[in-house]
């Protein structure tokens, strides 16, 4: 068997009473594409944050890409989450004031990478999305859907295995959201496994995998 890309066996998160995420075990290959649904509260952004390590589990082990997350110091979960996890989030996140291609090359900044690098792997980044031509735009001169996309290519610019992406959807009409989830599905073909919450019914549906979540706990979609 392949090592999961993610695996998380009796994992709870608590914040003070609440236990935002209650006892979950869940197994992502590579190469999935799968939607995390479930009402307003149930744990959807606590399951994502804990599966990108941005926070750490209350009790329970997480293992990304073989690693496991609890066996690491903080140094080395940085150094592993910077190689492994992109993050997409609903409010765009982007740099006032910044053109688009330094926005998406400032994906790579810690990289060590020289700086002329950095703009051709971004301008490579800015075409996959499909916006070639608004490299130097700023991000009030996009639109929802095109900032969106920004987002997208400053994720996947030094081509991580594991995207995540907290209702990448939420914030766009639904032109802009199905251009972002074509994204989605190509970078998807493409290799890269995703992982996206959403409020979208349609969208979810559309997904090969559902991961449900009710009150903290996952309640289908364990199994692939
Ligand atoms: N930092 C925190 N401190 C205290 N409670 C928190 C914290 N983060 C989340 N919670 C609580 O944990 C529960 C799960 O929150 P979470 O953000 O994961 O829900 P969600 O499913 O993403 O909801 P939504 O669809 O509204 O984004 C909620 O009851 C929330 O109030
Ligand atoms: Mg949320």
């Amino acid at each position: 068997m392949t090592t999961p890309v993610v695996e998380l066996s009796g994992v709870s998160k608590r914040y003070g009473d609440v236990l935002a995420l209650d006892d979950a075990d869940l197994r992502i290959d590579r190469g999935e594409l799968l939607a995390v649904v479930g009402p307003s509260g149930s744990g959807k952004s606590t399951l994502l944050h804990i599966m990108g390590t941005l926070d750490r589990p209350t009790t329970g082990t997480l293992h990304i890409d073989g690693y496991d997350v609890g066996a690491l110091s903080d140094r080395e979960l940085s150094v592993l989450r910077a190689r492994t996890i992109g993050f997409v989030f609903q409010q765009f996140h982007l740099a006032r004031g910044v053109p688009a291609i330094d926005i998406v090359a400032d994906g790579l900044l810690y990289s060590g990478r020289p700086r002329g690098f950095r703009r051709q792997a971004a301008e490579r980044a800015l075409h996959r999305v499909g916006l070639g031509h608004r490299m130097r735009h700023l991000p009030h001169q996009l639109s929802g859907g095109e900032q969106q996309r920004v987002a997208i290519a400053r994720a996947v610019l030094g081509g991580p295995p594991l995207l995540m992406a907290d209702e990448p959807t939420g914030a766009l009409d639904s032109q802009s959201g199905e251009t972002v989830m074509a994204l989605l599905r190509d970078l998807n073909d493409a290799g890269t496994t995703v992982v996206v919450i959403t409020h979208d019914r349609d969208i979810a549906a559309s997904l090969p995998r559902q991961v449900r979540l009710k009150d903290g706990k996952i309640i289908s979609g364990v199994r692939a």
